[in-house]
């Protein structure tokens, strides 16, 4: 394991623009606190929309001659990146345990994911390529470039900060783009602050990365509405995704936007499955991170003639989960992240029990701490399996059989990622393709995110999809460029 032999980075009470470490302008400040104890971490005097104007303008300036840099010398940074990442995982962890709420485990989950797409977007710059496409013009010959799209707002969430931040800005980056950046208010540090510093260090010239830190409320439209951004890069809930959509699209400068949203993950275990391997697995997938991830399993569905089995044994192993400190080596359950979204799980377990589910365990909540709740006899009308949770609690859906395990499945509006445990493997991929979602593991959990393959959803969980060749394209645009060798006839 890598050890930091560096100092710690400090000064996080700043915004970062142009280049330069500077206070922010506004009379509001960021308080950012520790979810789990209430510490103060730090205190950020917010972003004024003139700062974000200033961060723009920079980051139009030097994109340019970035996207003008030879690849190798762009790759050169994003290895820089991983290098210095490496160094700092003792201090990035620390990081996004105390300020995320992430237990140690969730937090190296996520440093690992970050650490890989970043190692994936080094390649990028060597990896964008052009094509020659036959014309039926005669003496005309049809080349498609593509090029770096410019400037990238990115307006990322507290869940998964640093992995979903650089989720986006190593790859716009990579291609030859410049950033602006607005990490949630609940993670400045992780979603933000610290990733620049990074790239500082590796030596990313002045401006092409950006980081304002303010309240989404309130320059959240003025990121999007902005003449400079040609892209939207969003992830983060349905309803300010479709505000954010919607702006893009309706303002003065229309713009791309890619929408990572919100999702409500189906768990299917069809009458053959491995049912220690399913329980073992739907613990994980549900209350890694305390349920806070879009792809975090929702809803369990499970067939009738297994499903009292599945229950006692699921019951048997969740009581097991330690439940408290994230920083303890061996706390599966943290904090949640905020006081509103404590609230708003306490809402849903009285709503959960007026609606008739069976609360088979629950626990006291002390301060942001949420024990697992599981509920039983949920049935596909009920809010628990309608809405996404976003927190320690489960639903158990009884499915009549396979056809009405996948009706239920697909009875959402949204369409992110989805599980399905079989030991008949045709079985599990007839039913795996039967399912609309942008993502489908079979003997696995939904919760699942490599960087060389397409992350994303459809229906109301967004548009466009995250890693390999898919966001390559997503961050670059396409050009037609056409050249007419010998005079062409026109009919006039
Ligand atoms: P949101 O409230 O949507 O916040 C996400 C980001 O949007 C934050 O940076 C937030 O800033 C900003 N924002 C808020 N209002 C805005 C506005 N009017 N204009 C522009 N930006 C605005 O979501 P959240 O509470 O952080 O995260 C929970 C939700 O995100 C869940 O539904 C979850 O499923 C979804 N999520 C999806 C994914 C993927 S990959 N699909 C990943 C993580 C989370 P402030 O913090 O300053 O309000």
């Amino acid at each position: 394991m890598p050890t930091n032999t560096t100092s710690a980075y400090s000064d996080f009470h700043l915004q970062f623009i142009a280049g330069e470490w500077q206070t922010g302008k506004d009379d509001s400040t960021n308080t950012n606190t520790n979810p789990y104890n209430g510490d103060t971490l730090v205190e950020i005097q917010q972003a004024t929309k003139d700062q974000l104007n200033e961060a723009y303008d920079a980051a139009t300036q030097a994109q340019e001659a970035w996207a003008k840099q030879t690849p190798a010398e762009r790759s050169a940074v994003l290895y820089k990146v991983v290098n210095i990442l490496d160094q700092r995982q003792e201090e990035i962890v620390d990081w996004l345990i105390k300020e995320s709420g992430s237990t140690r485990i969730k937090a190296m989950v996520e440093f690992g994911a970050t650490r890989a797409i970043t190692l994936e977007a080094a390649t990028f710059p060597n990896r964008v390529h052009g094509e020659i496409r036959p014309s039926n013009t005669p003496g005309k010959e049809n080349f498609i470039y593509r090029e770096p799209i410019g400037v990238v707002a990115v307006i990322s969430p507290w869940n998964f900060p640093l992995h979903l931040t650089q989720r986006s800005i190593a790859p716009a980056l990579a291609l030859g783009n410049a950033v602006v950046l607005k990490p949630a208010s609940d993670t400045p540090v992780t979603g933000g602050l610290l990733l620049a510093k990074v790239f500082e260090e590796a030596g990313l010239p002045k401006g092409l990365l950006n980081v304002v830190v303010g309240s989404g409320s309130e320059i959240g439209d003025a990121i999007v509405e902005h003449k400079a951004p040609s892209l939207v890069s969003f992830t983060g809930s349905t309803s300010v995704g479709k505000h954010i959509g919607e702006l893009a699209n309706g303002g003065e400068y229309i713009k791309q936007v890619a929408l990572e949203l919100g999702g409500n993950s189906p768990f299917v275990v069809l009458k053959d499955a491995d049912i220690e391997q399913a329980v073992k697995a739907a613990a994980f997938g549900k209350f890694l991170h305390q349920g806070q991830i879009c792809i975090a399993i929702n809803r369990v569905i499970v067939e009738d003639e297994i499903y009292d089995d599945f229950v006692e044994r699921f019951l048997a192993h969740v009581k097991t989960l330690n439940v408290g400190d994230p920083n303890k080596q061996d706390t599966a359950v943290g904090p949640i992240i905020n006081e509103k979204q404590v609230k708003s799980l306490k809402e849903k377990i009285a709503k959960a029990q007026e609606e008739g589910a069976k609360m088979i365990l629950s626990g006291e909540i002390e301060g942001q701490v949420v024990p697992p709740h599981i509920f039983t006899e949920v049935t596909r009308e009920m809010d628990l399996s309608r809405n996404e949770v976003f927190g320690p609690l489960v639903g158990i859906i009884r499915a009549k059989d396979e056809d009405d395990a996948l009706s239920i499945a697909n009875d959402s509006m949204y369409g992110l990622s989805s599980a399905v445990f079989t030991a008949d493997m045709q079985k599990g991929l007839r039913f795996a393709r039967g399912i609309r979602a942008g993502m489908t593991h079979i003997n696995d959990i939904s919760v699942n995110d490599e960087s060389n393959t397409p992350f994303g959803g459809e229906k109301n969980s967004g548009i466009g999809r995250f890693n390999g060749e898919w966001v390559l394209e997503e961050f670059t645009r396409t050009h037609w460029i056409s050249m007419q060798n010998e005079p062409r006839e026109y009919p006039f």
